[in-house]
């Protein structure tokens, strides 16, 4: 599937890997976080290089619907519940930053987005005393929000939170005019490059597949931090969900916000102008993008059917609409809710990172971006400061347990059921399926897609996952921590920095 983003020819630069060659800053990763934090680095002289695995805004970035917003679901009455107002407070900044600094960087660039009410709506009347507590966390966090009774959907609403003049935005133009600033400052970006590992300190040895090179200081900006160290990965539910762009028929507008409800499944909506202009400036009509119906990485029953639940609530409420994208992606929900960003623990100081966006990076990134260079530069941001001080809460530290207990659960369930099903793989899957069986005590991941049949190890490389069929993207994803690979093994994306072992034909090995 491909998102209505990376659906063009994409104009990156693309730079030579320089083995043995010593940097300021590495960054691995390019999406919004990895290119903004290499921009405002270059920008102040140093020599950065970006390292990316794939190629820019390759994973959430390319796939996000880029709502650039202070309202933000639930989130504010959630933190509310573990944190002081002050840390409330000190998220709200960051995030105003975030948005700030965005809004300008595509002012100054004369780059288009448009401005809109968020909505956070409600359908049911639990709804509703949700949004109620949303509202009064909200304005005790000095947003100017408003509760109302209608919110110019197709549909009764039973109430919702309401904010003025917020954005939504292209993030590939975005990604690529931040691109272009990084190569203007001096930086270099290379593309198909993956950080696999880093050593030392002082300076750090950046291990990648296209050989090392060194840094002062390393920037993990890779949606969930590829280290171990201080396992982040074990403090992170990795979440997945859909989206598609809709063109409507004649008799039909896309409402004039943006939306997202307060129930699950969730449903998210906004619009976009086909020419790309600013508001009422597109000569086309603009297509509906709907977004929602997720669930944990590698545990859905079927991919696909979260997808056919989405496009069917689309039609329901706008019918004869077409579909002309649909797409998937992931982010990371921190179990204390708070976004992690900073210095990476036993990283000995010279290793950074940024995580736990929780489906709200757009401003979250940018956010973490300017704290991780304030570090990195030794400037410093009040609202950073506060948020690097807070303490882990007793719920937090409960829920991370509950969390880890979780994750052991599912992979013993995982290789009980293979062992349970003990088969070998003869037979090539239908076409569009795959299926993990056992060989001896290897699980082999055997799927056939295009006519191609492919057989790779049936565990995860990060930590041993039994890996999961996804009928809608064709991918092998891990139910653990959220690590993704193609039919043939390739890393997608998540905490695994090495593809999957190719494994022999039945009866050659
Ligand atoms: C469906 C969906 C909808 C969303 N909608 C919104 C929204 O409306 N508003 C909002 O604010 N947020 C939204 N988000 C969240 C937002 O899109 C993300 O938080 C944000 O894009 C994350 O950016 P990132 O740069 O941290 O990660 P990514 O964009 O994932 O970038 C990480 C990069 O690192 C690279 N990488 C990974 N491993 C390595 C390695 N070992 N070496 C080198 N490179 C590596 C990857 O290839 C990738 O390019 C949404 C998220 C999802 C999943
Ligand atoms: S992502 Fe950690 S084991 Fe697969």
């Amino acid at each position: 599937m491909t998102s209505l983003w990376l659906d063009r020819k994409i104009d990156f630069p693309a730079d030579e890997f320089a083995p043995g060659t010593t940097y300021d800053t590495v960054v691995a990763g390019a999406g919004l976080t990895g290119l903004v934090t290499a921009l405002l680095l270059a920008r102040s002289g140093q020599n950065v290089l970006v390292l990316e695995a794939r190629h820019p805004a390759a994973v959430t970035t390319g796939n996000t619907t880029a709502k650039v917003t202070l309202l933000q679901d639930t989130v504010l009455s959630q933190l509310s519940r573990q944190y002081s107002q002050k840390v409330v407070n000190a998220y709200v900044e960051m995030n105003k930053e975030g948005q700030s600094w965005l809004l300008r960087y595509l002012d100054s660039n004369g780059l288009p987005y448009q401005r809109r009410t968020a909505y956070t709506y409600a359908t049911t009347p639990e709804g509703a005393e949700k949004l109620r507590m949303e509202f009064a966390a909200a304005t005790s966090a000095g947003l100017d929000v408003n509760y109302v009774r209608t919110a110019g959907l197709p549909f009764h609403i039973t109430g919702a939170v309401s904010m003025d003049n917020q954005a939504q935005i292209n993030p590939l133009d975005v990604i690529e005019a931040l691109a272009r600033d990084v190569k203007a400052h001096g930086g270099t970006i290379v593309g198909n490059a993956r950080v696999t590992r880093a050593e030392g300190s002082g300076p750090v040895t950046v291990k990648t597949s296209l050989g090392e090179v060194r840094a002062k200081s390393l920037v993990l900006a890779t949606g969930t931090p590829i280290l171990d160290r201080g396992l982040y990965f074990a403090k992170l539910k990795p979440h997945r969900s859909y989206a598609a762009a809709l063109e409507l028929p004649g008799f039909l507008q896309a409402p004039e916000g943006m939306y997202l409800s307060v129930e699950q499944p969730t449903r998210s909506l906004r619009d976009y102008p086909v020419d790309g202009g600013g508001d009422g400036t597109g000569s086309g009509k603009p297509l509906l993008l709907v977004g929602g119906s997720g669930h944990p990485v590698g545990k859905a029953g079927s991919e696909q059917a979260h997808l056919d639940d989405l496009l069917g609530w689309a039609q329901s409420h706008f019918p004869g609409a077409k579909v002309t994208h649909t797409w998937s992606a992931q982010d990371y929900q921190a179990v204390n809710l708070m976004p992690f960003f900073g210095r990476l623990p036993r990283g000995r100081g010279d290793i950074y990172f940024a995580t736990g966006y929780n489906k709200w990076g757009m401003t979250n990134a940018v956010g973490a971006s300017l704290g991780i260079a304030a570090d990195i530069l030794d400037g410093q941001i009040p609202w950073a400061d506060t948020l690097h001080r807070r303490v882990t809460a007793p719920p937090a530290a409960a829920s991370a347990v509950g969390l880890n207990a979780g994750v052991g659960a599912t992979l013993a369930k995982d290789w009980g059921k293979l062992l349970v099903k003990g088969t070998t793989a003869d037979g090539a899957p239908e076409e569009g399926t795959g299926v993990v069986t056992r060989s001896g005590m290897r699980p082999v991941a055997t799927s056939t897609v295009n006519g191609r049949t492919c057989r790779v190890s049936g565990k995860c490389t990060h930590l041993g996952g039994i890996l999961h069929w996804n009928d809608a993207e064709k991918t092998w994803d891990c139910p653990l921590h959220g690590s993704r690979f193609t039919p043939e093994g390739e890393n997608l994306e998540g905490p695994a920095t090495m593809p999957l072992a190719k494994m022999p034909e039945p009866g050659k090995g």
